[in-house]
């Protein structure tokens, strides 16, 4: 069967972790002889291509990474672009990945992306969540394959099934929350570990100010 992906994310297809995320999924699925097409929301000039591929797909699959808690602004200026389906038989699905760990970040963002197979003439599909996917192209090659083989898994079960199952999904997302003694262990040391890292990162991309400068503070 033939899916059409749709990249939701701002960063360039290069630096972009749902690119990353996609092309492990799109290894599982193409296994059985499935074949995809994916469009890059990031490049403005495949706008007109995806929203064909939307208008003449009937398998479809757009892939996000959580932006405050839900889709980010340019996936919301495309989507409004779309024009419903008169004819019903399109399957719509989603996939949200973002950078904090617990499931339970998506799951606003989870209820929205339920609505619009509705509002766009589609079927819903299901949504699958991952969390914790920050760090997954500042990794080293063998941890990012670690990261991304469930993706691939993802995508076979994607092929065999048409959806992901909610219950399916749900395990996916794993943890949903994270368990008490993790966060006190964070609390007490993981926080500061994190402040220094994430100080280092900032500052090899250029930032001037502490990270957590209040420059409109009265
Ligand atoms: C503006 C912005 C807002 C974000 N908001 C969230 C959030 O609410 N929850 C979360 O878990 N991750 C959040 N993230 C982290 C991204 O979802 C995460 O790093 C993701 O892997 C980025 O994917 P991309 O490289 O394809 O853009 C945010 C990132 C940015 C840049």
């Amino acid at each position: 069967m033939h899916l059409v992906i749709i990249s939701g994310a701002t960063r360039p297809r290069g630096r972009s972790n749902t690119a990353k995320i996609i092309d492990a999924f799109q290894k599982g699925y193409k296994e059985g002889g499935n074949t995809v097409e994916v469009w890059y929301l990031s490049d403005r000039k495949q706008w007109a291509g995806a929203a064909a591929a939307f208008a003449e797909q009937e398998n479809i699959l757009i892939a996000l990474p959580l932006y405050v808690e839900n889709i980010p602004g340019s996936l919301l200026e495309f989507l409004s672009c779309l024009s419903p389906k008169k004819e019903a038989g399109t399957r719509l699905a989603f996939l949200i990945q973002g950078g904090f760990p617990e499931g339970s970040q998506s799951r606003c963002c989870e209820r929205y992306l339920e609505t619009l197979p509705g509002q766009l003439g589609c079927e819903y599909g299901g949504t699958l969540i991952k969390g914790d996917m920050f760090g997954l192209g500042m990794t080293d090659e063998k941890s990012r394959k670690k990261m991304l083989e469930p993706f691939v898994e993802m995508g076979r079960y994607f092929a065999d099934h048409g959806i992901f199952d909610k219950e399916k999904a749900y395990s996916f997302a794993a943890p949903e929350y994270m368990p008490k003694s993790q966060v006190r262990l964070f609390r007490l040391i993981g926080h500061f570990v994190q402040r220094i890292f994430m100080g280092r990162l900032a500052k090899q991309m250029g930032c001037k100010e502490a990270l957590d400068a209040k420059p409109y503070e009265c």
